[in-house]
């Protein structure tokens, strides 16, 4: 299974260093084939070491110039950053993200090597169409992403899942992923309200290769719940 911690904008530098050295401590305790990855927020970045990987929740595709605000390859080398959280729904839906904006990014960070966790989802107004309409809209959230690609992995994340304490049922997580296997077979990880209360169940599914965290990842103790289940 692989264990994404997804911090958004919570936490500081030195709460990062914290629940890195306490993470650390007690991922002496996992299995072996299991991965642990953090994505802190962009202050919090260093040159952390241990039994997990440390990636950028976003970045800029550009090596540097003249994008104010934004971070480039250049200030991510200087961590050993090569993993990147693309396309999730906060940022498509709340940064305006576009698809093409998306494939850009994907296109500029593939071109560099980094290992890609590619976020997909549809709205409850999808879902409530049925699995037919959720599937149209999930693929065409692939338009542009080369999804062969070597170091890439999918995140599926119902939006109305995300931080509402309702998850996706079995049956709906089970089918979703069923379905979208046949059409990328990469890791595919399930994310919205992942807890120590549903862990079990959604990792025993079948094509669920990990899970994306976010709520549940900001306190070690959570996240520990859903890595050492
Ligand atoms: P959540 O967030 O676990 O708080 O629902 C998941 C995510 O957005 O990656």
């Amino acid at each position: 299974m692989i264990y994404a911690a997804n911090f958004k904008t919570n936490h500081t530098r030195k709460s990062t260093e914290n629940y890195i050295e306490d993470l650390q401590r007690h991922l002496l305790n996992k299995n072996s084939e299991d991965r642990v990855l953090i994505f802190p927020p962009l202050t919090a970045l260093d040159n952390y070491e241990g039994d997990f990987t440390v990636g950028v929740q976003n970045a800029y595709p550009v090596n540097n110039g003249a994008f104010t605000g934004e971070v480039g390859l250049e200030q991510l080398a200087e961590f050993n950053i090569n993993t990147i959280l693309i396309g999730h729904s906060e940022r498509r839906d709340i940064l305006n993200e576009s698809q093409e904006d998306v494939a850009k990014k994907f296109a500029f960070f593939k071109e560099q090597g980094f290992e890609i966790i590619y976020c997909i989802g549809e709205s409850l107004e999808v879902r409530e169409q049925g699995l037919e309409a959720v599937m149209e809209h999930l693929l065409s959230q692939f338009e542009g992403i080369d999804t062969t690609y070597e170091h890439f992995m999918v995140a599926y994340e119902p939006i109305w899942a995300i931080g509402t304490g309702r998850t996706a049922s079995v049956e709906e997580i089970t089918s979703t992923h069923d379905a979208l296997k046949k059409v990328v077979n990469k890791p595919l990880l399930y994310g919205g309200s992942v807890k120590g209360a549903n862990i079990a169940e959604i990792a025993a599914i079948e094509n669920v290769d990990g899970v994306l965290v976010g709520g549940a990842s900001l306190k070690t103790e959570t996240f520990l719940e859903l890595v050492l289940h």
